[in-house]
């Protein structure tokens, strides 16, 4: 593959696109498309807060997890799931960014309420 070659990295839910240079990790790709992915470790595989997550068709799209990688994440793994900080990517993929915690608490709230159950959970 020619290292100049330019990768494709399509971001999910929102569906926001960025071209990155073959190689870069994730959590660059994730900075170039403006999204807003906090951290603690500075990249080092050490705060596990850059998690995100490939469809299982795709993960060859990624650079394999590292030994360090595997150690932190283990079986989650399996379920698509990656440090953004340690996954390069080698080709075209899109990627699953989490909700963040604080929207999904209030999204879930409005969704009860619109259902009625909103007494129950305020
Ligand atoms: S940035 Fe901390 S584990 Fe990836």
């Amino acid at each position: 593959m020619a290292p100049h070659k330019k990768i494709n990295v399509t971001f999910l839910p929102d569906t926001r696109r960025v071209s990155v240079p073959h190689g870069v990790s994730l959590l660059e790709a994730v900075h170039r498309a403006g999204i807003v992915l906090p951290t603690r470790c500075g990249g080092k595989a050490g705060c596990l807060m850059c998690k995100v997550s490939v469809d299982p068709g795709e993960s060859a799209a990624l650079r394999p997890p590292s030994e360090a990688e595997r150690r932190k994440l283990g079986s989650l793994l399996d379920q698509g799931v990656r440090l953004a900080c340690q996954a390069a990517v080698w080709e075209d993929v899109s990627v699953h960014i989490p909700e963040d915690p604080l929207k999904a608490a209030v999204r879930r709230r409005l969704e009860a309420a619109r259902r009625g159950e909103a007494e129950d959970l305020w």
